[in-house]
């Protein structure tokens, strides 16, 4: 459970933001007091989608200073994380499922002096990770299966949240514990409240008519206790 002890933190998923106005989106990202930028790489096998790969975490360097964090939903994520770390990236998080060498994995992204992360599907269970957790800067629940934006979040997530809390408090780490998929004025409050600290929101923002003022009012959802 939180208890007020954790500060929030907003990550909008530019996959949801329109490329053509980019700089825009992400001026209005930092004008709302977004903590971080979440970037979706998607390579078309291990979830059915595609997206970008390290030439647009360039870009998006260029275009803030805020945290890039990159969600790697790809095969064999160890061929990126070179390129990606050149690119400028601040965590790099890969996904237990196609990582059968966590340990390795996890090093060398610290190594190249990104945070590395861990991110769970919603029908992977949290012992996947419970070898490494001292390894990691963020754990990820998703709570949509991962390849696009816009889903519904599934509510059985909250159960799976308040075990990673209690994970991370038995290992004594600091990791952020991480919520995306569907995350709106509507799910947000109850993440928190199960123990999350760091939430992704795509369409949420991008589709609001003022992505900044949606920024403070997923944040306010934090504050109000129920
Ligand atoms: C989904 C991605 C998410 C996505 C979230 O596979 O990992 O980051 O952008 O989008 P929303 O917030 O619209 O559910
Ligand atoms: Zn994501």
């Amino acid at each position: 459970m939180n208890d007020g002890g954790t500060t929030v933190r907003i990550a909008p998923s530019i996959l949801a933001a329109d490329f053509a106005r980019l700089g825009d989106e992400i001026a209005k990202c930092e004008a709302g007091g977004a903590d971080v930028i979440h970037i979706d790489v998607m390579d078309g096998q291990f979830v059915p989608n595609l997206t970008f790969g390290a030439k647009v975490i360039e870009t998006v360097r260029r275009l803030t200073d805020l945290p890039l964090d990159c969600h790697l939903m790809v095969m064999q994520p160890e061929r990126y994380f070179d390129d990606f770390a050149a690119a400028g990236a601040t965590g790099i998080t890969i996904h237990a499922e196609v990582s059968p060498h966590l340990h390795r994995q996890l090093t060398r992204i610290r190594e190249l002096g990104c945070r590395p992360g861990v991110a769970l599907n919603p029908s992977t269970p949290l012992s996947a990770i419970e070898e490494v957790v001292r390894e990691l800067d963020l754990l990820l629940i998703m709570t949509v299966n991962p390849g696009f934006g816009g889903q519904e979040f599934i509510p059985y997530s909250l159960d799976k949240i308040r075990r990673a809390r209690l994970l991370l408090e038995e290992a004594r780490s600091r990791a952020a514990l991480e919520v995306d998929g569907g995350i709106s004025r509507e799910t947000i409050g109850e993440c928190w409240r199960a123990g999350a600290d760091t939430f992704v929101a795509g369409v949420a923002i991008f589709s609001s008519r003022d992505p900044r003022a949606e920024i403070g009012a997923l944040r306010e959802q934090c504050a109000v206790s129920v």
